[in-house]
């Protein structure tokens, strides 16, 4: 059967973020609503060459459909084998290939934002994974460019080459992750495609989102780091809510945790106290609280803190 995602509707969409969303985060955003989640991004060599491993990596969570699962990669064998080992998956609704990351783990290789420098490279490997996995969506996720704005060439492309929809991060991988956003450009590659295109890029409000869709037409926006410590923005961006209530945070917060204790196991207290930093930014005692996590790591001890520090106040 062929997956289906349609964008009758604007739709709000968890970004890919290495580190952050992983299966127990996603499962603390469908919650509130999002319309579609990302896996981390996982390079296609390790998924052809180390498959039992990698499979933890973009195993899904319950109720996450539809789900898509991030690809990297840029050697056209590689990635059709990573999309027809994904295609076999009947959990995995869309493949998504990485055209935007910057670091240089991944460009040196010539993946992630490096294959912005070759739109026709770019080209062949969509349309080779479309091929590999005629069964599944496929989306780009792209910048507006390597070091100058060719957004429109580089989203054709990936729209002649069979991709189903993009999402444009609204930099160049020069801009990083801290130059201004280009939503004109945005603007622009959406004007010039037939397929959806998503917005992505500093979309941390529902006035935000509401300012960026209108500046844009686009077809929905993407969220990353307005949802790290704030699961629950796609409930406020789909309800124009200015706050998710201290108690409901508190719950969604021990769930988080006891689902990240369940996934990594012990391992998981240390990684979950990049989500506490988020989760008690702003608040009152924030910083002793960080400082008290960080060396505590015991399960049930840590989750009494927890418990203790977003109690309502
Ligand atoms: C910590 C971190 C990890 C990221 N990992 C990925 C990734 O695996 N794949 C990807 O396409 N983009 C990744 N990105 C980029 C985001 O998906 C997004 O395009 C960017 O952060 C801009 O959106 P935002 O302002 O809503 O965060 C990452 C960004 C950050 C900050």
């Amino acid at each position: 059967m062929i997956a289906r995602f349609d964008f009758t509707q604007r739709r709000f969409i968890l970004a890919p973020l290495a580190g952050w969303t992983d299966p127990p985060f996603r499962a603390a955003v469908k919650r509130f609503g999002a319309d579609l989640t990302v896996s981390e991004m996982i390079s296609a060599n390790a998924l052809v060459h180390n498959l039992a491993k990698t499979k933890k990596l973009y195993e899904k969570s319950p109720l996450e459909t539809p789900y898509a699962v991030q690809i990297a990669g840029s050697d056209i064998q590689t990635l059709t084998k990573a999309a027809m080992t994904l295609s076999n998956e009947t959990d995995i609704d869309i493949i998504d290939l990485n055209a935007g990351c910057p670091a240089q783990k991944v460009t040196r290789n010539g993946a992630g934002a490096a294959l912005l420098k070759d739109p026709s490279l770019l080209g062949k490997l969509v349309g080779a994974i479309k091929r590999a996995a005629e069964n599944k969506l496929i989306s780009v996720k792209i910048r507006l460019g390597y070091d100058k704005n060719n957004g429109v060439e580089i989203a054709r492309v990936c729209e002649e080459s069979g991709a189903d929809f993009i999402a444009v991060h609204g930099r160049t991988k020069i801009g990083g992750f801290s130059a201004p956003v280009d939503y004109e450009a945005i603007g622009e590659i959406k004007t010039r495609l037939k397929i959806p295109a998503i917005a992505n890029g500093d979309i941390d409000s529902y006035e935000k989102a509401q300012a960026v869709l209108d500046a844009t037409n686009a077809d929905g926006a993407m969220i990353g780091r307005g949802a790290t410590g704030a699961p629950w923005i796609f409930a406020q961006l789909k309800n124009n809510l200015s706050s998710a209530g201290d108690t409901l945070m508190r719950s969604v917060i021990l769930e988080h945790f006891d689902r990240a204790v369940e996934f990594y196991g012990e391992r998981g207290a240390i990684l979950f106290r990049k989500h506490l930093h988020r989760y008690s930014k702003g608040r009152e005692g924030a910083a002793a609280f960080r400082s008290a996590i960080n060396r505590e790591s015991d399960l049930l001890a840590l989750r009494a803190m927890i418990g203790e520090f977003f109690e309502a106040r």
